[in-house]
Formats: structure tokens, sequence, C-alpha cells
């Protein structure tokens, strides 16, 4: 990611950024899924199952900190917009529940750190570092139920291979 400018004088994006966005993370998927089957023959789609080379949030991928942290940031401004549960709204989609986990089971926490570092808050008036993204996942794992551990999430490449499961 290249150097970005303050808050203040923050250029939207334009509507082909995202796009190209959205488009790098959906080939960026598809590399990672087809390496992984590469690899060795992927288990039978079993849902709970992820693809070899992978983990998942339930592996005690944050810490109770960082999750804290995630809290206090995420109060500033995010309640408006996302609820824990139900259907999207006319603010935003839910960050649990079915809704949330039909759209990202499979999906890295990589892919969320962007979509947070890029799109969130949509009107651009908070910048998120990478640690806040981090922070604001671990708080969203914990308000879904998946328990903590020693070692702090991150949303470097190495998530890349840190995907989403339903807690269930
Ligand atoms: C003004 C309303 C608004 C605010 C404030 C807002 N969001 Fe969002 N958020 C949205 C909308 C709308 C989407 C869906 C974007 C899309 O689908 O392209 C979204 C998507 C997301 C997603 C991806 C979830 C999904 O299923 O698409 C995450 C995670 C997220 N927001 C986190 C946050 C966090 C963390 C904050 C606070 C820093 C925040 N949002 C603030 C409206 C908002």
């Amino acid at each position: 990611m290249g150097v970005r400018p303050g808050a203040a004088g923050r250029p939207r994006r334009p509507d082909g950024r995202r796009a190209a966005l959205a488009l790098a993370a959906g080939t960026l998927a598809l590399a990672v899924a087809t390496h992984a089957a590469r690899q060795t023959t992927p288990p039978p789609a079993a849902a709970q199952t992820a693809p070899a080379g992978t983990t998942t949030v339930k592996d005690k991928v944050y810490t109770t900190e960082q999750a804290d942290r995630g809290e206090k940031s995420f109060q500033q401004g995010c309640p408006k917009c996302h609820l824990f549960d139900g259907p999207v709204t006319k603010d935003g989609p839910p960050l649990g529940g079915d809704v949330f986990f039909n759209k990202w089971e499979g999906k890295s926490v990589f892919e969320m750190g962007v979509e947070i570092r890029l799109n969130m808050p949509p009107d651009g008036s908070i910048v998120i570092d990478p640690d806040e993204a981090a922070d604001l996942i671990a708080f969203i794992l914990r308000k879904n139920g998946f328990p903590p551990g020693d070692k702090p999430l991150t949303v470097d490449p190495s998530s890349k291979t840190l995907l989403f499961v339903r807690n269930k």
C-alpha cells in the first residue's frame, strides 16, 4: 500500500479504484485457493474444514488486549452503521450472524483488513492504520464468540491464509 494522505485532505476514492481493489482481492483469493489446491487434494467440501495451508479464526488468533482496544475504537462511529446480527440495514451490513458469515466464510482476515482500512468509515473521516484494523477485527471476532489467545492478530500478508469460518 502506498503512503496515504492525512484525514483532512484525504481525497475520496473513485469507484474505479474500489472495483480494482475488489478485483485484486478476488484474484488474490483465487491465487491462494489455486495454490492450496495444488499442494494437496482438498478435503471434501465440508463447510467446517479449512483448505490445506490455511488456519481459521477459531484458532485463538487474537489477544484480549487487542479486542479491548478494538472495542474502544469501534465505539467511535462504527455502531452507527453496524450491528452484530440480523439483516443488512440501510446503513450497513451486520458484522455477525448468518448474513455476515454467508459473506465472509472462506474469506481472509487480510481481505477484511483491506476493507476496513480503505473503505471504513465510508465518509473517510477516520484513517485506520494496520494495527487499528487488526484491533477492530479482534473485537469483531470476540463479539462473534471466537476465543482469544497469546498471539496478536495482524492484517499483514500472512493473514491471507487466516480464514473466517462459522463459529458453530
Ligand atoms: C456510515 C455507515 C458506516 C460506518 C460509520 C462504518 N461502516 Fe463499515 N460498512 C458500511 C457499509 C455500507 C458496508 C458495506 C460496503 C460494501 O459492501 O461495499 C460496510 C462494510 C464493512 C465491513 C465488511 C462487512 C461486510 O459484510 O461487507 C466491515 C468489517 C466494516 N464495515 C467495519 C467497519 C468498522 C470497523 C467501522 C468503524 C471504524 C465501520 N465499518 C464504519 C457502512 C459503515
